[in-house]
């Protein structure tokens, strides 16, 4: 257990999170958010002195950045962490033009934009593709402050920046930020990083460079295990604003102080539990019986709604079409980076705003749920009254808007705006975003551990998109299976190529290929195989009788045959 880094750990909190209620699940989920401030173990999570302290040499090089000429900050990462540096970039752009100041911020998230809004993992792996994209949009600047993110220290696409920046201290200042010890950074190899380095050689030249900064507060597991969006994401989120806003300000406030404000509302959350717990039923039965949930909101918020929504496919193997997020206005789009007119472009990308969303919303399976998120409530008003005619569920989730509500309605309403600390606008809306981040992902993942998609505390369906998570399934399999590193990998190897035969002449890199085109549910299968000694083309035709992934772990359905 020592060994094993603590974003992949299980989390005690949340054992059996996959048997509980509702109102459980939503508890449980909050009980692993406050770890991210109160700390889990002996460590002390963001309120960790030293971490404290980096934090305040961050917000300093921050501030050096803003006042020197042709000097830019760029901030990247794979997946949850490049979504979260996209917005935190585009946020405190738009607070430099306020305050008359160049926008400064750039953004890099491997896959480009299209991975704002889809999944795109196999990118992670690419440490040349992430130098070369840091190259050019670096090229005509002096003064570099890179800030790398990776919640387990493990994408070679942010390694192979790090150690682009390592090698050239005369323009750049690194900083890198994840959940882990160096100790913990991952070793395993890569194909396209020469001199097979990994990203703990970078981890450890970067604890050891003078000037590079290493912030890695220990936050403790995610409460399903290795779903390094929610918790990850959320410290992410804290450090980025903390260090920003304070560097965008004049007021001599401290990081401790500002990560208070956030620790008092996200606390202030649990008052809202059991609202939440009402829509994470219906969020459940929902995607049981095959209806949609759909987000819409306007600007920073309707992005939350779409990454939300993203997330769930490679998490849980769930299809595009089960949660989707819409913008309803252009801001996102208008905040995109340049792309030659060839790059892959995500349908959700495009569809992200669409001209009318009643029209959109018009094939939604019966008693489907639309979350509107705040002040699209009220914009929307007669796409509500047309869904509702429609026997579909609504939902308010309300933040920053003071409308009082109509108490006829049949709206369910969760309302965040109790949670607000009353700051400046800036850490309001900064405290909104956060407290929104963690209603959604509470929604979509209580929704699907409902749908049987985790079992105990484990994505059993996750899909396999690139090599950390080929490595994760096969400590999923070995786990819950009980059978060696060889039986799990040859079940898996098999399921992706959907055959009985063995496979032994083919790299990781072609089996994560091979993913791509195969949508069964690859790791269910390859679980049942080595649960059940049987052949993949057993293990399939079990899996066809089977509606609830989880209860393959269970026995139910090995019963059936
Ligand atoms: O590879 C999938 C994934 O785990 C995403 O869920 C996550 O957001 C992304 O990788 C990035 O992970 P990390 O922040 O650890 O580099």
């Amino acid at each position: 257990m020592d060994s094993i880094p603590y974003t992949e750990r299980r989390n005690a909190i949340t054992m059996n999170i996959d048997t509980d209620t509702p109102e459980g699940i939503v508890d449980l989920i909050h009980e692993c958010n406050m770890e991210v401030f109160n700390g889990y173990e002996n460590h002390t999570g963001l309120s960790d002195d030293t971490i404290l302290n980096k934090l305040d040499q961050f917000v300093s090089l921050v501030r050096i950045n803003l006042q020197t000429e042709n000097s830019i900050i760029v901030l990247s990462g794979c997946g949850t962490s490049g979504r979260i540096g996209f917005l935190a970039a585009t946020f405190f752009n738009e607070l430099c033009l306020q305050q008359n100041l160049p926008p400064k911020y750039r953004y890099i998230i491997a896959g480009g934009n299209s991975a704002l809004v889809t999944s795109i993992e196999a990118c992670e792996d690419d440490p040349v593709i992430g130098t070369k994209e840091l190259q050019c949009i670096t090229d005509t600047y002096e003064h570099v402050l890179f800030v790398g993110i990776t919640c387990g220290l493990s994408a070679p696409f942010v390694g192979g920046q790090l150690e682009y920046c390592l090698n050239n201290p005369q323009k750049f200042t690194p900083v890198l930020i994840g959940f882990n010890p160096v100790s913990m950074a991952r070793r395993t190899h890569v194909s396209k990083w020469i001199n097979d380095t990994t990203f703990y050689d970078i981890s450890l030249r970067m604890e050891t460079t003078a000037g590079a900064l290493v912030i890695n507060p220990i936050i403790g597991p995610e409460p399903i295990s290795g779903s390094s969006r929610m918790k990850g994401g959320s410290a992410t989120k804290v450090i980025l604003d903390t260090v920003f806003y304070l560097a965008s300000c004049n007021n001599m406030m401290k990081a401790s102080e500002v990560i208070e404000m956030y620790r008092t509302a996200v606390g202030t959350m649990e008052i809202e539990g059991q609202d939440m717990a009402t829509v994470v039923e219906q969020a459940g039965e929902c995607l049981l019986n095959n209806a949609s949930i759909r987000y819409v909101g306007s600007s920073t918020f309707g992005i939350w709604g779409m990454i939300d929504a993203s997330e769930c496919v490679p998490t849980y193997n769930s299809s595009y079409n089960d949660i989707r997020g819409f913008m309803a206005n252009d801001y996102f789009r208008k905040n995109l980076n340049p792309e030659p007119p060839l790059s892959f472009v995500s349908p959700a990308l495009h569809e992200a705003t669409p001209d009318d969303l009643s029209k959109t919303f018009e094939d939604l399976p019966p008693s489907s749920i639309v979350v509107f998120i705040d002040k699209d409530y009220l914009l929307q008003k007669p796409l509500v009254e047309k869904l509702q005619e429609k026997g579909h569920h609504i939902v308010w989730i309300k933040i920053l808007s003071t409308e009082l509500f109509d108490p006829n309605s049949n709206v369910k309403i969760i309302d965040l705006s109790k949670c607000i600390p009353s700051t400046d606008v800036t850490m309001q809306y900064s405290s909104a975003e956060i407290i929104l981040k963690l209603c959604l992902n509470t929604i979509s993942t209580g929704a699907h551990v409902m749908k049987g998609k985790v079992f105990q505390n484990i994505m059993i369906d996750v899909r396999v998109s690139n090599v950390k998570l080929f490595y994760r399934a096969i400590d999923i399999i070995k786990s819950l299976a009980g059978v060696d590193y060889q039986t799990a990998e040859r079940c898996l190897i098999q399921s992706i190529y959907q055959t009985n035969d063995i496979i032994n002449d083919k790299t990781i890199d072609q089996h994560i290929m091979a993913v791509a085109s195969n949508h069964d549910h690859v790791v269910p299968i390859a679980l049942l195989m080595s649960l059940s000694n049987c052949s993949y083309t057993e293990a399939k035709l079990k899996m066809d009788k089977c509606p609830i992934i989880r209860d393959i772990c269970t026995g139910t359905n090995q019963s059936s045959t």
